[in-house]
This record gives structure tokens, sequence and C-alpha cells, in this order.
């Protein structure tokens, strides 16, 4: 299992993208998971969706479900990436818990504020396929659509000014801890995500090559 850490914006959703296809792994991303109930307008997506525009975290023990549900059903072997979890040290402990001894490798995506700040402004995403894009990243010209299936690209509710700032707090004072709470053990990996999409993603897949398949 791998897991990508980084603030808002450090592209962990993009690079988790290319890494399922080329490493034939299956993505759980928890913001993409909670988004999707917000969409749905379930219980659940009702109660996210309005911390989620405010900037903070969905109750732990919701998305910790989110994610047992994900991971129970998987076949043996099938090599996964995390992607916005864990997000706090509760979170991580309750992993710890589940995979009970597994192997977890942690890829740090680290990015400078300047960077972030840039990247979550331009972020459109594709509300029917879902790729990421940025209007001033190629091949992203365009500012209203998708150029994989042409729909209508929107900026998520999150990434206004206002609630950015809020995200990176939580980022600093919950998440980042995290990096203190992995990087003792020898499962703990940094790349430098302030270079363009293809060079972070050689860095990561440099270390995921030499984790070796059957350990993701
Ligand atoms: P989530 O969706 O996980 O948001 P996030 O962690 O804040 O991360 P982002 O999706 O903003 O950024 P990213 O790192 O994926 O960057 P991306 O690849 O898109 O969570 C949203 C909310 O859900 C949370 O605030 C919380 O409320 C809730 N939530 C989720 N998980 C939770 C949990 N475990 N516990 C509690 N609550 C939870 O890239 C960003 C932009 O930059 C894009 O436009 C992209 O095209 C561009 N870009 C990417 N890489 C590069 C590059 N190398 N160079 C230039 N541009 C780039």
């Amino acid at each position: 299992m791998i897991i990508l850490l980084g603030p808002p914006g450090a592209g962990k959703g993009t690079q988790a993208k290319k890494l399922k296809a080329a490493f034939q792994l299956k993505h759980i991303a928890t913001g993409d998971i909670l988004r999707q109930e917000v969409q749905r307008g379930s219980e659940l997506g009702k109660t996210a969706g309005k911390l989620m525009d405010a900037g903070e975290l969905v109750p732990d023990e919701l998305v910790a479900e989110i994610v047992r549900n994900c991971l129970e059903g998987l076949p043996e072997g099938q090599g996964i990436i995390l992607d916005g979890f864990p997000r706090n040290v509760w979170q991580a402990e309750f992993l710890d818990r589940i995979l009970d001894g597994q192997n977890v490798h942690v890829i740090n995506i680290k990015v400078d504020e300047r960077e972030v700040l840039k990247r979550l402004s331009g972020r459109r995403y594709c509300k029917e396929c879902g790729k990421i894009h940025h209007v001033s990243v190629p091949p992203s010209h365009s500012l209203d659509r998708c150029d994989a299936c042409g729909s209508a690209l929107v900026q998520r509710k999150d990434d206004r000014e206002e609630v950015v700032s809020e995200r990176l707090n939580v980022y600093w004072a919950q998440t980042y801890p995290l990096v203190n709470y992995y990087s003792s053990r020898n499962t703990y990996h940094e790349v430098d995500g302030n270079r363009e999409v293809s060079r972070v993603f050689e860095s990561i897949s440099k270390i995921v090559d030499t984790i070796g398949h059957d350990r993701v």
C-alpha cells in the first residue's frame, strides 16, 4: 500500500491517477468519495459537504468507515494508493490497526506554499470523468472544457481563497504531524513536488519500482 502525503494542491490526485494507470493500482481518494456523496445528496454528503466547504476535516469515524469499506473485498495482493487518508494521527493509528502489520509506503510530496496557492486557484476538474486540470498547465488550455471528454470544467468550492487558507491551517495543525509519525520508518519517502508533473511522476515511479509491485 502507498500513502500519498502532502499539502492541499501538492499533486496527490494528479500523481495517483498516473500511478494507477502505470502500476494497475487501486486508487482510493477520500476527498473524491466524499464529493460523490455530496453530489448524491446522501446523509453523509450533507454532513461532509458543509465541513468540506469550510475547509475543515470530516469526522474521523465517518472517513475511517469509508476507507474500511473500500479496503474490504479487494482481491488478495491488489496494490493500493491512498490519497487523502490518513489525515491526522488518529486516522494513521486506525490504518495501522486494520492493516495489522502490512507494509505501508508513505510518499510525501513536498511543495512550497506559494506553488500550492497557484495550483489551487487555477485548478478545474471535470464533473463527468473527474480529470484534474489546471488553467496554466498544458494541455489544459481551455478554461471550460475537459480535454479528455469535452464536458464542462468546474472549480471546487473549497478552492476559494478564504477556504484554501483554512485548509492550509488544518494541514499544518493536523496532517503535517504525520511526517513525524511515519518518517522514522524505512518505508517513508519524500519527493520534490515543485517540479513539473512528469518529473514528479518519474521520481515517484522510481520509488514504486524499488518497492516492487508485490509489496505495494
Ligand atoms: P481532498 O480532496 O483530499 O483535498 P486535499 O488533500 O486538500 O488535496 P487536493 O485535492 O486539494 O490536492 P491534490 O494534492 O490532490 O492536488 P491535485 O493533484 O488536485 O480533500 C478535500 C476535503 O475533503 C478536505 O478538506 C476534508 O474536508 C475532506 N476530507 C478528505 N479526506 C479526509 C480525511 N481523510 N479525513 C477528514 N476529512 C477528509 O493538483 C492541484 C492542482 O495543481 C491541479 O490543478 C493540477 O492540475 C495542478 N498540478 C498538480 N501537479 C502539478 C505540478 N507538478 N505542477 C503544476 N501543476 C500541478
